[in-house]
């Protein structure tokens, strides 16, 4: 689901980008960093968490995946630099097999890491998003999320401010059980963060559930 337009301006600006910090650092906390590693990216807005996982997590290419277009030729100036090392496509972070067939991407067991900076809470069907995450992740591939759980969406300014799916919410207890539906293992590498509210994790391909 596309973001509305305060959403959109508050995505690109410098107080995401503080807090985009603040998130890859936990991240790293939690999962490490992915030096030479081959990085799916959904929801890769404005291209800021493409420059992190290359810049900071070490990653040696990206492809990255978003629906609006607007937001993929912001981030295709951000990225301009890393030429041949990101791969933007318009699509579905639901299907990334379309998306990235182009480079030859988007195939089963293909991607060292798959990184979900907030982008899966604006999925409607988000449990067939985690069950692609798991395909496209080798075994032993590691998966960083940073959520926005139902508690979030629920309160009075998420709700004035900004549009999102209505049905089937995740809480963060949600949000973790289904992971190892779909051979995700993540055991005590999450957090929340303002209650429960935001949920930033790292869970692992597991060998034997393909
Ligand atoms: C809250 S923004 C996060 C952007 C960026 N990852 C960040 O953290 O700054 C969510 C992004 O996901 C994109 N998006 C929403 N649904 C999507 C889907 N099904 N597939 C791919 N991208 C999607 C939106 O267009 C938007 O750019």
């Amino acid at each position: 689901m596309l973001m509305n337009k305060i959403e959109s301006a508050l995505i690109d600006s410098p107080p995401r980008r503080l807090l985009q910090h603040y998130e890859a650092n936990l991240l790293i906390k939690l999962g490490g960093c992915t030096p030479g590693a081959r990085v799916a990216e959904l929801g890769c807005g404005p291209g800021y968490g493409t420059r992190l996982i290359l810049d900071t997590f070490g990653a040696v290419s990206v492809d990255a995946v978003d629906l609006d277009p607007t937001m993929l030729v912001k981030a295709r100036r951000r990225l301009e630099h890393h030429g041949e090392r990101v791969y933007l496509a318009r699509g579905s972070a639901a299907d990334l097999a379309a998306a990235f067939s182009p480079v030859g991407g988007g195939k089963d067991a293909s991607y060292d890491a798959v990184f979900d900076f907030a982008i899966i809470h604006h999925i409607p069907n988000w449990r067939d998003a985690l069950a692609e995450v798991a395909r496209v992740l080798k075994p032993g591939g590691r998966f960083f999320f940073d959520e926005v759980t139902a508690t979030a969406l629920a309160r009075p300014t998420y709700k004035a401010l900004f549009d999102h799916p209505t049905a089937d919410r995740f809480s963060a207890g949600e949000f973790l059980a289904e992971l190892p539906r779909h051979g995700l293992h993540i055991g005590e590498n999450w957090r929340t963060r303002v209650g429960a509210d935001y949920l930033l994790g790292v869970a692992t391909r597991t060998q034997d559930s393909r």
